[in-house]
């Protein structure tokens, strides 16, 4: 197959772990006889460097005329202190909306080398296997008005029936591949906007006889992650609870460092990105973790191009080089040798190589 590719390396460590990522994918390809044209495009902190646009049209033109896009993080304090048009996060959240990128696929899975960083117990973290559903063109990020001024501020928490209508379905469609349970977080309890979340729920339902679902009000189910993290299948949940629990399900099972995600539209077009952010403080020390990178590099392959094998591929290659005990600086063990971002990689692609001999 012939697939192109939109490559957004962005800041931080971004560019390090993006490079971990196109690297597989080569290997992916070569392995697999596919081509992936990676064409590479601006976005976030860099990108207002060079074009004063946190999102530049020519970036905008790159992701359309490719069949996926591959992003690595934004951000850092270089920005931090820019209006809010020129800040590297309006970009991407830019990209979102531009491209109708409304469910964002959070996987968070135990994997039994990495309890060992985990701040839980390992009888707690050992069955963790969830997908977050987040909602990720709506909601606070999105409504109108957002401004503030010396005296006041305001942000907008709005959702249209339609918005949770889909989002709410596709989790429905996803926990039928898996567990069939449901857990719908909102906070019902005080917000107008999670009263329709819920209404909207409750009606779907109806049409997903099969699927168990639960109301969880966001409060508690940020305890209950903790508490019982394996209790949960699949979470739905609007943009700005989506965003925060998803960084605490993520040090569940290590670290922050191994969370690929998906962020996708109903036609299978899709923006892959790790969970964590551009770490601007490990920046260039070749202490990023790029796991995260890769395993939505593999998300890619299977959500946009349909290459399930090949991504199976990758994923059990991440997990033998974390079983045969080598880690980066974010999940090593005290005492054991610590793998910087390229060494771990080129553990990665020797795995690769290797499941194609042994075949
Ligand atoms: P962060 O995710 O960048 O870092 C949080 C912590 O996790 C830090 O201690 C960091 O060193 C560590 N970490 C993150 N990724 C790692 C990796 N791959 N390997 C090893 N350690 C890793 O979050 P933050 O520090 O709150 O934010 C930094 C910047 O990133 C901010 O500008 C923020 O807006 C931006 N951000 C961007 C994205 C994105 O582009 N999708 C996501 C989150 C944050
Ligand atoms: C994420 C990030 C972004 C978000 C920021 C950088 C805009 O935290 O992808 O999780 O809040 O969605
Ligand atoms: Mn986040």
């Amino acid at each position: 197959m012939e697939k192109r590719v939109a490559v957004l390396p962005g800041d931080g460590i971004g560019p390090e772990v993006i490079e971990s990522a196109v690297k597989v994918l080569e290997v992916i390809g070569r392995r697999f006889e596919h081509t992936f044209e990676m064409n590479y495009g601006a976005i976030g902190g860099t990108a207002i460097d060079t074009c004063n646009n946190p999102l530049p049209e020519e970036t905008v033109a790159l992701c359309e005329a490719s069949d996926a896009v591959l992003l690595g993080a934004v951000g850092g304090p270089k920005w931090d202190q820019n209006p809010s048009a020129l800040r590297p996060e309006k970009g991407l959240l830019a990209i979102r909306k531009h491209f109708d990128l409304f469910a964002n696929l959070r996987p968070v899975k135990a994997v039994p080398s990495l309890l060992h960083a985990s701040p839980l117990k390992e009888k707690v973290a050992k069955n963790v296997d969830m997908l977050i559903v987040r909602e990720l063109t709506g909601g606070l990020y999105f409504g109108e008005p957002s401004r503030h001024t010396e005296k006041s501020a305001v942000d907008t928490l709005v959702y249209t029936r339609e918005e949770i209508e889909r989002i709410v379905e596709k989790s429905f469609e996803l926990a039928r591949l898996r567990k069939s349970k449901v857990a719908s977080v909102d906070k019902a309890n005080v917000l107008e906007s999670s009263k329709l979340w819920r209404e909207v729920v409750e009606e779907k339902k109806k049409a997903y006889p099969d699927i168990e679902v639960e109301h969880m009000l966001v409060d508690s189910t940020a305890m209950k992650l903790i508490t019982n993290p394996g209790a949960f299948d699949v979470i739905v949940t609007e943009n700005m609870f989506g965003d925060i629990l998803s960084d605490e399900a993520s040090v569940i099972t290590g670290s922050l460092g191994v969370l690929p995600s998906a962020s996708i539209r109903a036609d299978g077009f899709g923006l892959y990105e790790p969970v964590h952010g551009s770490a601007p403080e490990i920046a260039g020390l070749g202490l990023a973790n790029p796991a995260a990178a890769i395993l939505s590099a593999a998300m890619m392959l299977r959500y946009s191009f349909g290459m399930n094998e090949e991504a199976a591929v990758i994923e059990e290659a991440v997990n033998t080089v974390f079983e045969d005990g080598f880690f980066t600086a974010d999940l090593v063990e005290p005492g054991k040798r610590v793998l910087s971002t390229k060494e771990w990689t080129e553990k990665v692609i020797d795995e690769i190589d290797t499941q194609f001999v042994s075949n």
